[in-house]
């Protein structure tokens, strides 16, 4: 199969790239960018730890094409925060505990930024709502819901 030409911005950073049709999003992200943080999990679109913002809506990179994103704005965990300045939401979590192994992390922050985004005060049943896609094999979500809960509260400074 021929490759295909697709354009998308990944992080606020655009990328012309020729890709196999049949090369996922996940797979573009990590091996072919080098944006680690997005993980794999099932693969089968059921764990959310592949989550990324595609054009303000949540999608389990694992299920998209690449090519699915030519002419996307992409949004990754390294887009919302780094060691110098981390996003709210980042700091929360640490501060709240409720990263253990943290390989379902990045997914969940990514789906709380979205809910957030779209709904700046949810209450706590809206979170778990928000949250619904994305499952933790360590922490048992308490920590995690108090974590975006206080961001929802005022927290942090989003
Ligand atoms: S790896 Fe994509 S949903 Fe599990
Ligand atoms: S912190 Fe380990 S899977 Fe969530």
């Amino acid at each position: 199969m021929a490759n295909v030409s697709i354009t998308l911005s990944v992080n606020g950073r655009e990328y012309t790239l020729a890709v196999a049709p049949d090369l996922r999003l996940i797979v573009l992200l990590r091996d072919h960018l080098h944006l680690m943080g997005t993980k794999e999990g099932c693969g089968k679109g059921e764990c959310g730890s592949c989550t990324v913002i595609m054009d303000g809506l949540t999608v389990t990179s694992c299920l998209v094409l690449a090519v699915q994103a030519d002419g996307a704005k992409i949004t990754t965990i390294e887009g919302l925060g780094g060691k110098e300045a981390l996003d709210p939401l980042q700091e929360s979590f640490i501060r709240h505990g409720a990263v253990q192994c943290g390989y379902c992390i990045p997914g969940m922050v990514l789906s709380a930024k979205q809910l957030l985004d779209a709904n700046p005060n949810p209450s706590r049943d809206e979170i778990k709502q928000g949250l619904a896609g994305n499952l933790c094999r360590c922490t048992g979500y308490t920590k995690i819901l108090d974590a975006v809960e206080a961001v929802a509260r005022g927290g942090g400074k989003r």
